[in-house]
């Protein structure tokens, strides 16, 4: 049965193939069956779901789905209870998700049973870090698809089309909620033009249930009201904010809340009051309070004076657990210091235990080659919440403690940092939209394996979708093996791939400080603060390289609850991939292979380069199932990604080996630049 639905969607496709330009992302227009919708009520998303079954039916011909609105005390939230030919749910918007199911599972292939499936986090959040004057922080995919580089106010038609289409995408995975401007805020997002133009937006994602929320700057009662103050403890500034929530809620009634970045990184917050996190975030919490808003406050916090930077947040936020308000959540990076390639999991996940906390993650690749390295992140979001915290014994992973079954936390959410702009294909990757994907199916159900999630948007993404350069009537079995199987296995290798290029066995923070993207492990100017330098970080010498985190180094390992402490603490038993994390070790101290610390690092490198030439001869080998367009783009980006893993190889090697002063294994290719070329090309970016 499956493999008929399955051929029959090839056919159904084929038919209706048109130019693959990604814009239409995993939801690519289908020719449909005949098919009945019963619906007993009607409303702007009821309609939508209507639309969306009768457009997109691949079940049985002239079949009949009832969409049934019941209380059901199984279903929670926007959950639903799926059925061959049903979708039952409490609210509107868990009738439109279940049939963003059954449609997904009839491309997929995959079985469609009768089962209730619920939401893990209440608010399934993406950031976008777009300025008011249309260019995105950390964006690779052009410029905002809501903020004008002329500032303009003019809502176009196209405009309108593409929020249309944005909300539809993030509705189809689950995704309930945009913070529409970056988190180091303006405060011009507050004014009327600002906010009339937030209003339009919202009415256009109203009914594909995603709500609008904002990112706002803490100084903004000074800035905009002309207070003399922006203290969160004086009367003028609490009234500042609740005047300010009655206006915005008056334009729109289901405005989400706020995000806030406060005291981090140069933007001000309530530590320039002498006041705490826990006052600075109330004073925002009250006021969005009455309208039933929320405020992410987030953790992302770090002083240049400390020591270690990685013990920071853990620091500064443990002593206000229980201090925060019940609409306040604490939004915390996945990892300690700063999304990197990889990172251990933020102590403060389990540790906060009286809060609301929400995982952060980062769907733009900022320290992961920006929109031309294949990557796909689900495998590092996966290990993220699947790691254990022992917070309350074993099998406190991250996805329980922030998801309310461990904790009976108020609110639960997850956030990303989007990588949309306005490209064509959103993303300017076509592989990125996997990331985007995936953010909304881990945000629905924190339990989902990566190698799902890359089959199913490998399906929707590119099934069918050649010029019928092949023989139809095999297409299917084909398909499965000489595309699907293969390139899965390319998605689900591509970050480890990613972290032996760029920044294996814990190293972290090794990059350019021009925008992130290649490799510059020896940039450390006397005049920037030492961490944000690659030299903070790595501590490489003579003597050996990796920051000592101990009990007798900066103690960052006691932050973790046992029996990770003490794991960590032995590098015998620190696992290998955050050992260079926890520990600064010789040069020639004896790996767990049998290999020196120097000979493994040369080799995690060189397997790296081999892995992401291996994804290249994965994708020529695939062109026969793409579409020339998409084929094309691609094939480029890895011919970019696999030169690129050379320059962080041969850039790094040829780096550490001044402190090592060990040969590079034999066996394994020679550098191919020099490293002076490299550190002269450092600040051009090199693509
Ligand atoms: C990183 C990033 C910044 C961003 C910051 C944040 O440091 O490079 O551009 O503003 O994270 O998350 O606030």
């Amino acid at each position: 049965m499956k493999a008929i639905l399955f051929h029959l969607f090839f056919l159904l496709s084929i038919l209706s193939l048109n130019a693959q330009d990604g814009h239409e992302l995993w939801l690519r227009k289908k020719t449909p069956l005949p098919l009945t919708v019963i619906s007993s009520k009607k409303s702007p998303t009821l309609d939508i779901a209507v639309q969306e079954l009768k457009q997109g039916w691949q079940g049985n011909s002239g079949a009949a789905v009832t969409l049934i609105l019941k209380n059901d005390k199984a279903i929670k939230g926007d959950g639903f209870k799926l059925g061959q030919n049903s979708i039952q749910a409490n609210t509107d918007l868990g009738i439109l998700y279940g049939v963003y199911e059954l449609l997904r599972r009839q491309q997929t292939g995959e079985a469609i049973t009768n089962e209730v499936l619920n939401p893990s986090y209440e608010f399934r959040i993406l950031n976008h870090w777009d300025n008011p004057n249309g260019s995105v922080e950390r964006g690779y995919a052009g410029n905002s698809i809501f903020w004008r580089r002329d500032s303009s106010f003019v809502v176009t038609e196209r405009d309108k089309t593409l929020w249309q289409e944005y909300a539809r995408a993030n509705s189809s995975i689950g995704i309930n909620g945009s913070v529409l401007n970056n988190v180091n805020a303006s405060q011009l997002i507050l004014t009327p033009d600002y906010l009339k133009r937030v209003k339009t937006i919202a009415d256009i994602f109203r009914p594909y249930g995603v709500k609008v929320y904002l990112s706002v700057k803490f100084t903004s009662p000074a800035l905009l009201g002309g207070l003399s103050t922006s203290d969160p403890l004086n009367d003028s500034v609490k009234a500042w904010w609740k005047a300010k929530a009655k206006e915005i809620y008056s334009l729109v009634p289901d405005f989400g809340g706020f995000l806030v970045k406060a005291s981090s990184e140069g933007q001000p917050g309530p530590q320039d009051y002498g006041r705490t996190h826990a006052d600075g975030a109330n004073v925002m919490a009250d006021a969005v309070k009455p309208y039933g808003g929320i405020v992410m406050w987030r953790a992302f916090v770090y002083s240049p004076n400390d020591k270690d930077r990685a013990k920071q947040a853990y620091n500064e936020f443990m002593p206000f657990d229980g201090q925060f308000r019940d609409n306040v959540i604490i939004q915390v990076k996945n990892g300690p210091v700063d999304f990197q390639p990889r990172e251990p999991f933020s102590p403060l996940f389990g540790a906060m235990k009286k809060t609301s906390i929400m995982p952060e993650l980062q769907i733009t690749q900022e320290y992961l080659g920006h929109s031309v390295h294949l990557v796909f992140l689900s495998t590092m979001w996966e290990e993220l919440l699947q790691s254990d915290t022992y917070q309350q014994g074993q099998g406190s992973t991250v996805a329980r403690v922030t998801d309310g079954s461990v904790y009976p936390q108020k609110h639960t959410a997850i956030a990303g940092v989007s990588n949309i702009g306005l490209d064509t294909n959103w993303c300017g990757h076509h592989f990125a939209q996997s990331n985007w994907y995936a953010f909304g199916r881990l945000a629905w159900n924190n339990g989902l394996k990566s190698e799902q999630i890359a089959d199913e948007w490998i399906k929707l993404t590119f099934y069918g979708a050649e010029s019928a350069k092949t023989n139809a009537a095999n297409y299917a079995s084909e398909w499965n093996q000489n595309f699907l199987t293969p390139v899965k296995q390319m998605m689900l290798e591509s970050r480890e791939a990613a972290v032996n290029y760029m920044m294996p066995l814990g190293f972290h923070h090794i990059m350019s400080a021009n925008g992130h993207y290649g490799p510059g492990p020896w940039w450390g100017p006397a005049r920037v603060r030492a961490d944000w330098t690659p030299p903070y970080y790595h501590q490489a010498g003579t003597n050996g390289v990796g920051f000592d985190r101990t009990k007798t180094g900066s103690d960052a390992v006691s932050q973790y609850h046992e029996p990770l402490a003490s794991q960590f603490n032995d590098p015998k038993t620190c696992p290998d991939i955050y050992l260079l994390w926890f520990h600064h070790l010789p040069w020639d101290y004896k790996m767990k292979s049998g290999r020196t610390l120097w000979d493994e690092i040369c080799y995690h490198y060189d397997k790296g380069i081999q892995q992401v030439r291996g994804f290249q001869k994965i994708w020529d080998k695939a062109e026969l199932y793409v579409d020339s367009a998409r084929f094309t783009a691609i094939q480029q980006k890895l011919r970019s990604q696999s030169s690129n893993a050379v320059l962080w190889k041969d850039a790094c090697l040829l780096y550490f080996q001044q402190f090592s002063r060990m040969p590079i294994p034999y066996d394994i290719e020679r550098p191919v630049n020099n490293l002076s070329d490299i550190i002269a090309n450092d600040m051009r970016p090199r693509r």
